[in-house]
C-alpha cells in the first residue's frame, strides 16, 4: 500500500523524496531550534517514511546556515516544551524505523540538535560542520539523551571532555572520534542521500546504541569531579554532567535516559540555570542598536589611542589583537617607553602560558605604531583618548583633535566618570564624540560601556556598537551621568562597605562575605587594586554638592590621608608586603577604621554575612533602579551584563537586577524601607521599585 506524502508536516519541517529517500528539512530560522512545531513535523515525516514501502531511507537535514542549534531555549519552562511529541518520542521512532535514518549535518549541530543526530542510525557531516553539547554553559546537562548516547558512541573519556566543557568539535575531529560516520565529499545532501541508500542496501541490522555500555574504568570519575573549578559559573551543571556520564557506564540506555531526564528537569527548574539563560539572552540583546548608517560610511579600519598608561596600552592591544592597525600616542618618550614595555610584558605572559606563538605576538606588536606627535592621529577612523582623568586636560585635547582629525572620524573618550557632553563641547563636531569606557585590563575584559552624549549621532553609536563586537567585546549602550552605569552603582556599593567598616565590620570580613556570595573579589580588596586616589578625588569633586544630612564615608578619606592609596602604595584597607598582591589584614588600617568610626559616633558592633551581603547588594539594586528610571541604561538586563562582565558579580545569580527579581521586589522594597529607617536617606527606595511593586511586578 502506498500512502500519500503529507503536504505539510508543520510550519517548520519540509519533506521531499529523492531516489526513494525521504529528506526531512528543518526550516526554523534563525537556528532551526527544536521547538514544538519542529518535533511534530519530524514525527509526522518519520511516521510517513516508515509506513511507506517505497521509501528506502530517511535523511534529516537543516535549512539555512546550520543543521540544528538545539532546543528552543525560550520554550523552556513553558507549556510548549511539554507539548507532544517530545524529543524522546521522535528518537524512539527513529530507533524502531525499519530503514536507515541519517543526519546530514552542515554548519552546527548543537545541544538538542546533536542529540537528534545521535539518535539517528548514522551521521554524515560537511567538512565545515561543528558538533557539540554546550548545555553546561546554560547551567544544564543535555536532557535529550546526549549524556547517555555520546559515551556509548565515542567512549566515556571523550564524551566527558565534550559535555563537561561544552566545547564543540569540528568535523575532522568528530570523524576521528567516531561521532560522525563520514565527512561529505562534495554537496552534503547528495552525499547523505547516496550514503543512506548504501546503508539501505547493506546486509545486517541497523546500529543500535541500546546494546552498548561504555567501559566504566576508562575514567577516574572521582578525579574528574575533584578537578572541576568550584568557582566556575556553571559548577553545579558540570558536576551533574560528570554524574550523568558515569551513569551511562552503569545503566542500560533506557534507564540512563530516565535518570538523565530527572537531572535535566531539576537543573532547568533551578535558579542557576534561570540566571545563566537570562544572561545568555541579555548578552545577545545588549549590543543591538538599530540605526541607519549612511551607505558611504567606511568601516573603522584604523585606530589611534592617546595615552599609553594602564588603559591606553590595553586598548591598543585589544585592537591589535583583532587585526587593526593602531597608532599609540604619548606626550613624552619616557611614558611611551613605559607603556610599550608593559604591552610587551603582557604579550610575554601570554606566550609563556602557551596561548600565543612568539611569531603571532610579533605580528600583533607590528600593528602598534607609536608616536609622540598628535598630528599622527589625523588619518585615524577612530581616536580613543585615555589620558589623565581631568576635564581641563581632556577638553584641551579634544579641541586639538577637532582641528587635526579628518572629517567623519569618531572622537572617543575612555573617561570612567566625566561628562561626555562637556568634553564634546570642546569640539565643533559633538555628533562625532562618544564615550568608550573600557575596563581594566582592556585587552582581556569583554565589557565596553558605550556612552552616548546628548548630541552623539545614531550612526556613530551604531558604528561603535558594531566595532566593539568585531573586536570581541560586549558593548552596552549607556547615557551620561556621574560614573555611567557600572561606576555609578559601585559608588553605592563601596559606600555601604565603608559605612559598615565605621560601624564595626572588618575589611576581611566584608570581603569574605561578598566572596561567599559569589563576587570575584571583595569590595575593599577591589578598591585597593583599583587605587583609592581616583575615588578620593571624585569624592572631593562631589563634596561641594553633597546633600545636607546625607552621611559621608569619612573612613575612606582617613585611609587616603594616611598615604594608603591601595596596592600601588603597599597599603590601603590591607597591607601588601614587598610588592605582593595578596591582601593581608593590617592592624594599622584597623586603627584608622576604628578612629573614623568613633569620629562618626559609632560604638562598634558585630555583623553577620547576611547583613553585609544585603547592604552591599541592595545598594546596587536601588541605584540600578534609579539608573533605569533616568534612562541611563536601556534595560535592566543591560545592567546585569555590566555587573557580571565588568565587576565580577556571579553569573549564576544573573546580575543584580535579575537577583532582585529572585528575591521579589516586594521583599526588596520592605528591606529598603527598613534600611532607610535604620540608616538614613541613602536608602530611600528608588521610585521605580515603588511603582513596580504597586503594579504587582515581582522583578524588573
Ligand atoms: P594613566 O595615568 O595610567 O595613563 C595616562 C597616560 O596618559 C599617561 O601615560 C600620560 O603620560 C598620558 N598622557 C597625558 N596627557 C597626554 C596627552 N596630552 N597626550 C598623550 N598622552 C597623554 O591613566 P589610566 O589609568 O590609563 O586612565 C586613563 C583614562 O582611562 C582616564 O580617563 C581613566 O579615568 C580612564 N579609565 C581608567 C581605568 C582604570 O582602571 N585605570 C578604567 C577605565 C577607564
Amino acid at each position: 500500500m502506498t500512502t500519500e506524502a503529507p503536504d505539510t508536516l508543520s510550519d517548520t519541517v519540509r519533506l521531499h523524496t529523492q531516489d526513494g529517500v525521504v529528506v526531512l528539512t528543518i526550516d526554523n530560522p534563525p537556528v532551526n531550534g527544536l521547538g514544538n512545531t519542529v518535533r511534530a513535523g519530524l514525527f509526522r515525516g518519520l511516521e510517513y517514511a516508515i509506513a511507506e514501502p517505497q521509501v528506502r531511507a530517511v535523511v534529516i537535514a537543516g535549512a539555512g546556515s546550520m543543521f540544528c542549534g538545539g532546543a528552543d531555549i525560550r520554550q523552556f519552562n513553558t507549556p510548549a516544551a511539554a507539548e507532544l511529541p517530545l524529543s524522546r518520542d521522535v528518537q524512539a521512532l527513529i530507533r524502531h524505523a525499519n530503514k536507515p535514518v541519517v543526519a546530514a549535518i552542515h554548519g552546527a549541530a548543537l545541544g538538542g540538535g546533536l542529540e537528534l543526530a545521535l539518535a539517528c542510525h548514522f551521521r554524515v557531516a560537511s567538512a565545515q560542520a561543528s558538533l557539540g553539547l554546550p548545555e553546561v554553559q546554560l547551567g544544564l546537562v543535555p536532557g535529550g539523551g546526549g549524556t547517555q548516547r555520546l559515551p556509548r558512541l565515542i567512549g566515556a573519556r571523550a564524551a566527558l571532555e565534550m559535555i563537561v566543557q561544552g566545547r564543540p568539535v569540528d568535523a575532522a575531529k568528530a570523524c576521528a572520534l567516531g561521532l560522525v560516520d563520514a565527512v561529505a565529499q562534495g554537496q552534503l545532501l547528495a552525499f547523505a542521500t547516496a550514503f543512506a541508500l548504501e546503508q539501505a542496501a547493506a546486509e545486517g541490522s541497523l546500529p543500535d546504541l541500546h546494546g552498548r555500555m561504555p567501559a566504566l574504568d576508562e575514567v577516574d570519575f572521582a578525579a574528574v569531579r575533584a578537578g572541576l573549578d568550584p568557582r566556575a559559573r556553571n559548577h553545579k551543571a558540570q558536576k551533574a554532567a560528570v554524574d550523568c556520564v558515569e551513569m551511562a557506564c552503569q545503566h542500560e540506555l533506557a534507564h540512563g535516559l530516565d535518570l538523565e531526564c530527572e537531572v535535566f528537569l531539576k537543573l532547568v527548574a533551578g535558579p542557576e540555570s534561570h540566571a545563566l539563560r537570562h544572561l545568555f539572552f541579555a548578552e545577545r540583546q545588549a549590543p543591538k542598536f538599530e540605526a541607519r548608517i549612511p551607505a558611504d560610511t567606511p568601516a573603522i579600519a584604523s585606530v589611534a589611542v592617546l595615552g599609553a598608561g594602564t588603559m591606553g596600552g590595553g586598548i591598543a592591544m585589544a585592537f591589535a589583537n583583532a587585526g587593526l592597525p593602531v597608532t599609540l600616542v604619548e606626550r613624552d618618550q619616557a611614558a611611551l617607553d613605559r607603556g610599550l614595555s608593559l604591552v610587551r610584558r603582557n604579550y610575554g605572559v601570554t606566550v609563556e602560558k602557551g596561548k600565543l606563538s612568539p611569531a603571532e605576538v610579533e605580528a600583533r606588536l607590528a600593528r602598534i605604531r607609536s608616536s609622540l606627535r598628535l598630528e599622527d592621529v589625523a588619518e585615524a577612523d577612530l581616536v580613543i583618548e585615555a589620558v589623565f582623568e581631568d576635564m581641563a586636560v581632556k577638553q584641551e585635547l579634544f579641541g586639538r583633535l577637532d582641528t587635526l582629525c579628518k572629517p567623519g572620524a569618531i572622537l572617543a573618550s575612555n573617561t570612567s566618570r566625566l561628562d561626555i557632553d562637556r568634553i564634546a563641547s570642546a569640539t565643533g563636531r559633538p555628533e562625532d564624540v562618544i564615550g568608550l569606557h573600557f575596563f581594566s585590563p582592556a585587552n582581556v575584559m569583554r565589557l565596553l560601556e558605550v556612552v552616548r552624549g546628548e548630541r552623539t549621532s545614531d550612526a556613530v553609536i551604531a558604528r561603535c556598537m558594531a566595532m566593539a563586537q568585531a573586536i570581541g567585546k560586549i558593548p552596552v549602550l549607556v547615557g551620561v551621568c556621574e560614573g555611567f552605569v557600572g561606576n555609578r552603582m559601585l559608588t553605592g556599593y563601596w559606600r555601604e562597605a565603608w559605612f559598615m567598616l565605621e560601624e564595626g565590620a572588618r575589611p576581611e570580613q566584608i570581603d569574605a562575605a561578598m566572596k561567599r556570595f559569589g563576587m570575584a573579589m571583595g569590595p575593599l580588596a577591589m578598591a585597593d587594586l583599583a587605587g583609592l586616589d581616583i575615588n578620593w578625588a571624585t569624592r572631593q569633586r562631589l563634596l561641594a554638592t553633597w546633600p545636607p544630612g546625607l552621611r559621608y564615608p569619612r573612613v575612606a578619606d582617613r585611609i587616603c590621608e594616611a598615604g594608603r592609596l591601595g596596592q600601588k602604595t603597599g597599603a590601603g584597607y590591607y597591607r601588601y608586603d614587598n610588592g605582593s598582591r595578596l591582601p593581608q589584614p593590617d592592624p594599622q588600617a584597623m586603627a584608622i577604621i576604628e578612629a573614623a568610626g568613633a569620629e562618626a559616633g559609632f560604638t562598634r558592633r558585630a555583623f553577620t554575612d547576611e547583613e553585609i551581603v544585603e547592604r552591599c547588594v541592595l545598594a546596587l539594586v536601588n541605584e540600578g533602579a534609579r539608573i533605569l528610571d533616568d534612562g541611563i541604561a536601556r534595560r535592566a538586563s543591560d545592567i546585569d551584563v555590566v555587573y557580571v562582565h565588568g565587576y565580577g558579580f556571579p553569573a549564576w545569580r544573573g546580575g543584580p537586577m535579575h537577583y532582585a527579581g529572585t528575591l521579589g521586589l516586594e521583599a526588596v522594597l520592605a528591606r529598603l524601607r527598613a534600611l532607610e529607617a535604620a540608616h538614613g536617606a541613602q536608602w530611600t527606595p528608588a521610585p521605580l521599585i515603588q511603582r513596580l511593586v504597586a503594579d504587582g511586578q515581582a522583578g524588573f
